[in-house]
């Protein structure tokens, strides 16, 4: 019977029996696969799990601490919240090329995770909340683009490097699968919904040089814009939608005077697998109204633009 009440009991089964009385250690990022993983290990074997939640300064609006309040507080998980954004902006600093900005962020972040996870007497499991597509992905390519995605985004060499063995509980399951078994645990419907975030967060939305000036900006229209589509009964329908902060300033007036601030982009796309999009049609009172809501109540933006292109040729990140 493949329920997902059916699955719960059997993974839960299998993950207890695979780790026995050990320590398990799971990098918790926020998103859907690590969170329903991290719950379901934490109901298999509760205070043998830790997590560790690496802050590389790239977040959004609040996410560091939706992310503590829920697994720590709510959930009563041991968690680690490594705060490291001193040390992902100031190796970041002065950096502009897309490449390697991503490198940067993904050495640092198995450095951080690693030197985190090593505190943590008796661990010999790491977690990953690996699904199905990534398992046939991560065989089917080489090389190519993919593959940097998963290897940061599910702490690629690190298992080897530290010697752990691997647990990954939901390596059977599609994304919608993935969904229902975390409804099945008692995630939040807001949380299960939510639109995928990059490994490298806001760096990628943050074309060029990266500084926590620009970063302040674009979390604060990222959230106006966010807070626009859910009144609007729209965030749903869309695969990804986000702020990205151009490397530009343009003269604006407001009031008397003239102003010189970044414009930015409204980026909003449907998909289903994130390998093709769609811009999103929005209305024109829709975006009139998100642009003049971002100019009136975000310092620092005097310019915002739509997005219209699709992927390909565009891709949906900016970076
Ligand atoms: P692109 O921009 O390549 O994005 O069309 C496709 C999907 O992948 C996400 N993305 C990333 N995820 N590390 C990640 O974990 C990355 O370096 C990365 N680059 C893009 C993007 O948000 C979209 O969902």
């Amino acid at each position: 019977d493949w329920t997902m009440g059916a699955y719960r009991e059997q993974a839960i089964e299998a993950i207890r029996e695979t780790v026995g009385d050990k320590q398990v250690i799971c990098g918790l990022s926020g998103g859907v696969d690590s969170s329903v993983a991290a719950v379901l290990i934490h109901e298999a074997i509760g205070d043998q799990l830790t997590c560790v939640f690496v802050d590389h300064g790239l977040l959004r609006k609040g996410e560091a601490e939706e992310v503590v309040t829920m697994f720590r507080d709510h959930y009563n998980m041991k968690l680690i919240h490594a705060d490291e954004q001193e040390l992902f902006l100031g190796e970041l600093d002065g950096q502009s090329d897309p490449e390697t900005k991503r490198k940067i962020i993904g050495k640092l972040f198995i450095d951080v995770f690693q030197k985190y996870a090593n505190e943590i007497e008796g661990a010999e499991f790491l977690a990953q909340g690996t699904l199905y597509p990534d398992v046939i992905e991560s065989v089917s390519f080489s090389g190519g683009p993919s593959v940097t995605i998963k290897s940061h985004h599910n702490v690629g060499g690190l298992p080897e490097k530290m010697g752990l063995k691997l647990v990954e509980p939901l390596r059977e399951l599609f994304k919608d699968e993935v969904r229902a078994l975390g409804a099945e645990l008692g995630l939040p419907p807001s949380f299960i919904g939510r639109h995928p975030f990059p490994g490298p967060g806001l760096a990628i939305r943050c074309p060029g040089e990266i500084t926590r000036a620009k970063l302040d900006i674009l979390r604060e229209a990222d959230a106006v814009y966010i807070d626009q589509i859910r009144k609007h009964g729209l965030y749903d329908d869309i695969w990804q939608a986000f702020v990205a902060i151009l490397p530009v300033r343009t003269v604006g007036v407001m009031g008397d005077g003239r102003t010189y601030d970044y414009a930015c982009a409204l980026r909003a796309v449907t998909s289903v697998d994130g390998m093709t999009a769609d811009y999103y049609p929005f209305t024109h009172e829709f975006l009139g109204e998100t642009a003049t809501r971002i100019i009136n109540e975000v310092p620092g933006i005097n310019r915002v633009t739509y997005d219209i292109t699709s992927k390909p040729p565009g891709t949906i990140e900016w970076e």
